[in-house]
């Protein structure tokens, strides 16, 4: 049954919908189309105005002193958002760049802003091509069949950013169990406890394994990003725990689960589009595009909130002073109005002016990392590839913040 908007918007706050591709992207049309700025009350969520056009997407947040990430910077449950609060007014909340404004947004984020530079991700790309390497010959041991997302692709874009880091091989383990607790929190698959003192206390976990790191690394700097961040100063003095610790949080959460949800979205749409992926073979260089075309098919990043600081209008809209806006990625890629038939996986689009990085002073610091490891990762797998298929049904977390495959059965041959 054709949803109508209510129900379409109530989509939006509901984890399990996002696991249902199709018709979420129904949901977010229909939205488009009738309702673009649209208000969600939904029962165990504080209001929200759901914003599915790609315009508007872009002007809010090109409006960054009207529309804050604070005090809401992603959806979460009422309570969660109560709790959130609760701790940010003790000063023990989570305050990573995503829940800053500016100034401090300005200060905290140069830090690691030299790191993701394009010239310096540059410089990791033979240890990236060489984790690629080390994960295509993986799917070659595993001997023609495998569940992709779960034994190839949620592990190569972790290994890369814990060795960004400086972390050591050893507690790479730990990190993908942490990083799945953290951002899977609604799928109950990942989940520690279904309750949020639970998924508080994950949070509280990766903070104490970082607290440890910033000491070792004050006491001994190396040449990693750990080192750069615990050595870091402001104003002559170094950043205190909660922001230090949340800083490390935030890079090895953030470059994790959305790179991986590229890898497994992007090869399900080359087995599901076959002479889209004979293309990409013949023409290798069509690469580039096609990195950005899968970025933009997957949009594993569902959805960030900004709160509007003044009364103002959106699209003909009255917005309230203290009204959280939910920007959706998701539709945004799929607008009508910016994309030549969007609902067509294309490895040549061009232009491609995808939302999926977000855009303005919180666009995605690891933009060039993303895009240097999914180009890794298919340049070492296309050549070496015969033949593939899917070897079951596919399944995808239920989230309504970063996601994509959980489950990728495939079935190939491989050199
Ligand atoms: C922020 C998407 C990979 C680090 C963001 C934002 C989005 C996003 C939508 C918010 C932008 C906004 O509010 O305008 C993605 C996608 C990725 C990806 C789709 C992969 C395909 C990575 C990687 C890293 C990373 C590999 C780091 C290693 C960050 C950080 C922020 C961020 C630190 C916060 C920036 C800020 O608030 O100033 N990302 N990301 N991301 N991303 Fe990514």
């Amino acid at each position: 049954m054709t949803p109508n908007a209510t129900e379409a918007g109530l989509a939006l706050a509901d984890p399990k919908a996002y696991a249902d591709e199709s018709r979420f992207h129904e949901s977010l049309a229909l939205l488009r189309r009738e309702s673009p700025v649209h208000y969600v009350d939904a029962p165990d969520y504080n209001p929200f105005w759901a914003v599915t056009k790609h315009e508007d997407v872009l002007e809010v947040e090109r409006n960054h002193e009207l529309f804050l990430n604070a005090p809401r910077p992603l959806l979460a449950t009422k309570e969660l958002d109560r709790l959130n609060r609760e701790r940010a007014e003790q000063g023990i909340a989570l305050r990573t760049l995503i829940h800053m404004d500016d100034p401090d947004h300005r200060v905290i984020r140069a830090i690691g802003a030299d790191w993701f530079r394009p010239r310096a991700m540059r410089a990791m790309e033979p240890r990236v091509k060489e984790l690629a390497k080390r994960y295509v010959d993986r799917m070659v041991d595993l001997g023609g069949e495998c569940d992709f997302a779960r034994e190839v692709a949620v592990h190569f874009p972790l290994y890369v950013i814990l060795s960004l880091l400086g972390l050591p091989e050893s507690d790479f383990d730990r990190m993908l169990k942490l990083t799945q607790e953290l951002f899977g929190g609604d799928d109950e698959e990942y989940q520690r406890g279904a309750s949020d003192e639970e998924k508080i206390q994950v949070l509280l976990d990766f903070f104490a394994y970082f607290q440890e790191l910033t000491e070792a690394r004050r006491k001994n700097p190396t040449d990693d990003l750990a080192s750069a961040i615990a050595n870091a100063r402001i104003d002559g003095e170094p950043l205190n725990d909660f922001d230090t610790a949340s800083y490390y949080v935030i890079v090895a959460t953030a470059g994790h689960d959305t790179t991986s949800a590229t890898i497994s979205g992007g090869l399900q749409a080359l087995i599901e589009n076959p002479d889209q992926l004979d293309r990409l073979r013949e023409k290798p260089e069509l690469m580039p595009f096609a990195v950005d075309e899968m970025i933009r098919w997957v949009t594993p990043v569902k959805e960030f909130m900004r709160t509007a600081v003044r009364d103002c209008e959106l699209r003909g809209v009255k917005i309230r002073e203290g009204d959280a806006l939910l920007l959706s990625y998701p539709s945004a890629n799929r607008d009508e109005d910016v994309f030549d038939d969007p609902f067509r996986f294309d490895v040549g689009r061009d232009p491609n002016k995808h939302l999926a990085f977000g855009f303005g002073v919180h666009y995605c610091l690891g933009a060039a990392l993303a895009r240097i490891e999914v180009r890794a990762f298919f340049e070492e797998l296309l050549p070496r590839l015969g033949s593939i298929e899917l070897a079951g049904t596919p399944e995808s977390t239920a989230t309504t913040f970063v996601g994509g495959l959980k489950r990728l059965p495939i079935r190939y041959s491989l050199d």
